[in-house]
């Protein structure tokens, strides 16, 4: 297993290429079911993720062709997806087990072809994470849901039917997957405290441009008007504010100061809020956005995820990493994942002073963190032992970094570039 071998306290300074949206890309080529029609993807990152789903989709019988480099020569990936031909409704467990957003397929396969097997997404580090609220919500729509065997078998007998759904709280996939399911089905579907993140917003646009009716993009209300049946479209991801985040908060931390080129300041406005009470510096400009650190410490701010336009739950360890070394205290709490501390530990294993108290973690400043050999456990957690490892004294060297190549595209290159001294070892 592949490991990352960081040297710490060299500011970060230069520019950084933000790349499309791990979380709207996924959705995106989901939606390519609904459709006999061709849909071309462009600004796709290069993550294993992506090519997880691809190999998914693939599988089901969706022709997937990869067009070189994406629009303007940025490094995105063009795709392009037909799914003229599908043969199998069946998303296998060995897939949807290495990828919880495999479940997206769910939608779709019923509302174009009335039935699919997907096997049930187990939990993961963060969490249980279930997907009750997708079923209720397909059955709503008119599908009988039996589990069997760690499977879904969702059916239905006749084309779906608009519903009234109500969410009884915010949920990113189910919003995404009932929202697909309801651009096929007859009627009217009204989703009622519907997740607002930019990547459903993203995914809500990709289907109007595909010939669906949606009211409400952008907020807690979707309005989508079924159709008989949707066409192909050409549609550009999203940048991916959760990376321009990381990014932003490793500027921080090291003291550098950066320039994250793509990203748009209304998708990360929560973060720079935070960053700004910080004492760090998020200026808009022509390209994206500019980061500076303050000549001394940060100070101490308390942060809370929610849903967005709230502080991300993905942005959360990272912004640990960034209290770790402020002055004074902050408390972080979590409200999104009953287990998304898991980072703590080793941040304390590099000096770190948090105490976790159920959903929260008081963080004490401490003048330094100290490299030392840590483990990665999840996505994010991961990336805030690469944060952590940059702003400390020392070499820092992380175990299983497979799953930093989930969610991160060309990490240590774009940090190189910027001075960070940091390198994979091969093993
Ligand atoms: C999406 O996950 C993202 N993944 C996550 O990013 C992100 O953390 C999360 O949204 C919240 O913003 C993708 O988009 C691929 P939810 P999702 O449904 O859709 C509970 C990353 O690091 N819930 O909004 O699975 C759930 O357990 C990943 O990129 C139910 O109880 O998140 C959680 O506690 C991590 N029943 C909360 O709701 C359900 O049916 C929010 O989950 C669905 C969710």
């Amino acid at each position: 297993m592949d490991r990352i071998r960081i040297s710490g306290g060299r500011p970060l300074v230069g520019s950084i290429p933000v790349s499309g949206a791990k979380n709207a890309a996924l959705p995106l080529m989901a939606a390519s079911l609904l459709t006999d029609g061709t849909l071309t993807l462009a600004n796709l990152p290069h993550l294993v993720d992506i090519t997880t789903m691809a190999n998914l989709l693939a599988q089901h019988g969706v022709a997937i062709h990869m067009n070189g480099d994406g629009p303007g020569g940025n490094l995105g990936r063009v795709l392009s997806l037909c799914a003229a031909d599908v043969g199998s409704t069946t998303a296998p467990y060995d897939i949807v087990r290495k990828m919880r957003a495999s479940v997206l397929v769910l939608g779709p396969l019923v509302a174009r072809f009335g039935r699919a097997r997907v096997s049930l997404p187990g939990g993961c580090a963060i969490g249980t994470r279930p997907v009750d609220l997708h079923l209720k919500g397909l059955a709503q729509l008119g599908a009988t849901i039996e589990l069997d065997g760690g499977y879904i078998d969702a059916r239905a007998e006749r084309r779906l039917r608009g519903a009234r759904i109500v969410f009884p709280f915010v949920s990113v996939g189910a919003t995404e997957n009932l929202m697909m399911a309801a651009a096929l089905a007859e009627g009217e579907t009204v989703l009622e405290n519907a997740a607002r993140e930019p990547e459903v917003a993203d995914l809500a646009r990709c289907l109007v441009a595909m010939g669906a009716e949606i009211e409400g993009i952008g907020t807690n209300r979707l309005t989508v008007r079924g159709g008989e049946r949707l066409t192909g479209a050409d549609f550009a991801v999203v940048p991916d504010r959760i990376e321009a985040g990381t990014y932003a908060v490793a500027t921080a931390v090291t003291g550098g100061e950066v320039e994250l080129v793509g990203v748009r300041m209304d998708l990360i406005e929560a973060v720079a809020d935070v960053l700004r009470q910080a004492g760090i510096a998020v200026d808009e400009t022509a390209a994206g956005v500019r980061v500076k650190a303050p000549a001394g410490r940060a100070r101490g701010v308390d942060v809370m995820t929610e849903p967005y336009p709230g502080f991300p739950t993905d942005m959360q360890a990272q912004v640990m990493v960034l209290m770790a070394t402020a002055e004074g205290a902050a408390m972080i709490t979590e409200t999104i994942f009953e287990n998304r501390f898991m980072h703590v530990p080793e941040l304390n294993r590099m000096g770190a002073n948090i105490n976790v108290h159920g959903g929260s973690a008081i963080v004490r400043g401490v003048d330094h963190l100290s490299g030392a050999q840590v483990m990665a456990t999840d996505l994010r957690a991961s990336v805030s032992l690469v944060l952590a490892g940059l702003s400390a004294r020392g070499e820092t060297l992380i175990n299983r970094v497979y799953h930093l190549d989930r969610g991160y595209e060309r990490l240590e290159e774009k940090l190189a570039a910027c001075g960070a001294a940091i390198e994979r070892i091969e093993g």
